[in-house]
């Protein structure tokens, strides 16, 4: 695996080229180069232009040779909000909120998240690493190359310690890159039912320090709902969280307006997640201060919400991320089509958008725009090879994968 490689004559280059987060009007330009040709070298992208005006005279011995006629290429997508790392499954849940079972209801009475919970904290490290590699490789096939991952299924030291050891592990031995947020305040586990504080202050002071000191997350992220955890007790962790140097993510205003998007905004999020309910004065917030709003349209439709305002948020001058935010309970799906189908149908964001947010926006929302999430000289060799001739078969190709190759650092490592 030398990371050479080659891809010319693509239909469409769509490079998204950029190094940082893209806000408002700019999250439609693609920077598509017709007839396009890209070039890495041991992994990093070293050229990138028309096929004539890189490869005429360019000595390709020592490199793979893609040639994409009538293909699109594309950056790899970025998914920037999975919980893809859990003991058992949820299948039972899921026919109670076909019934019409509300998912807060469930997880008042018991079930839900902490359900997860017992059957990760049963599970074995090789388990979870196990069950880990499986959901890459489907995650893979969507091309998808890089993934956030979260704790959050432990709700105990021992546990959220194995589930991102598990996810570091993961991230050494397959080729989709994974970047680890410790969710410890997910939930609140049974032994401090009604002792919220209790447990933010446990987070605070016995895993935190842990986490930190061993750099098993880069980012602390918090489930701050109604019934949950408040916007006092996210505030007061997630400024600890900052202290010990990790990034901050907010799981906001998703069921009930709490008033997240403002908390994202004060603190200087990176990310504020979900936001199906966020608040006019909160959107207007994030987009002054560069919080990017990550949408997570395939929890909506599995849980039967109303879509977050992407439309909105978007001519509200913010950067808008797309994630699939693959779980065993809302929403267990890797499927990066059918969040194309359903934020382009739903959500009014344009297909360019739709690229935008799973590319260089996903990776801004990564703290990684310097790095991924576009075609530019200098990334990482990060491509998807897709099976027509323009990224708009990519919404229109209804829910189905148009991904026929993945290439990560320069190297195939998956075709159709
Ligand atoms: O992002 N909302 C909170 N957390 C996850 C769901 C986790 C679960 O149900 O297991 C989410 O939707
Ligand atoms: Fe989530």
């Amino acid at each position: 695996m030398n990371g050479n490689l080659i891809v010319r004559n693509a239909a469409e280059l769509v490079t998204c080229s950029g190094f940082s987060a893209k806000s408002g009007l700019e999250m439609q330009d693609l920077k598509v180069i017709p007839n396009g040709a890209v070039v890495v070298r041991e992994g990093v992208i070293a050229a990138v232009g028309s096929t004539g005006e890189i490869l005429d005279g360019f000595d390709q011995s020592g490199f793979t040779v893609i040639d994409a006629e009538n293909r699109a290429v594309l950056p790899g997508f970025v998914d920037s909000h999975t919980h893809f790392v859990f003991g058992g499954y949820r299948a039972d849940e899921f026919s109670w909120r076909l019934r019409g079972d509300s998912y807060m209801d469930i997880m008042q009475r018991g079930g839900g998240i902490v359900s997860t919970v017992a059957a990760t904290r049963a599970a074995s490290k090789d388990q979870l690493i196990g069950a880990g590699l499986k959901r890459l490789d489907s995650m893979l096939t969507f091309g998808v190359t890089t993934v956030e991952g979260k704790s959050g299924y432990g709700l105990d030291s021992e546990t959220e310690i194995r589930q991102l050891e598990a996810m570091a592990e993961i991230d050494s031995i397959h080729p989709v890159d994974v970047v680890r947020t410790f969710l410890g305040a997910h939930a609140v586990p049974a032994d401090y039912c009604n002792r919220e504080d209790d447990f933010i202050d446990f987070l605070v002071c016995d895993v935190l320090p842990v986490i930190a000191e061993r750099k098993l997350a880069e980012f602390c992220d918090i489930f701050c709902e109604k019934n949950v955890f408040s916007i006092q007790q996210s505030r007061r962790l997630l400024l600890k969280a900052r202290e010990y140097g990790l990034k901050l993510k907010i799981h906001a205003d998703e069921i009930f307006r709490t008033g997240g998007a403002e908390l994202a905004a004060e603190l200087g999020a990176v990310s504020a997640d979900h936001l199906l309910q966020a608040s006019d004065a909160g959107i207007v917030e994030m987009a002054r201060k560069g919080v990017i709003c990550t949408l997570l349209p395939a929890t909506a439709f599995s849980l039967r919400e109303p879509y977050a305002r992407g439309r909105f948020m978007i001519d509200s001058g913010c950067a808008v991320a797309l994630a699939s935010d693959m779980n065993p309970g809302s929403c267990f799906t890797e499927s990066i089509p059918l969040i194309v189908a359903l934020s382009t149908l739903y959500m009014e964001i344009t297909p360019e958008e739709a690229v935008t947010a799973l590319t260089i926006n996903g990776a801004a929302a990564l703290g990684r725009a310097d790095t991924i999430g576009s075609i530019d000289v200098g990334k990482r060799g990060d491509l998807a090879v897709h099976e027509f001739p323009s990224y708009r078969f990519i919404p229109y190709h209804l829910a189905v994968s148009t991904v026929e190759r993945v290439i990560k650092n320069g190297n195939i490592v998956w075709t159709k």
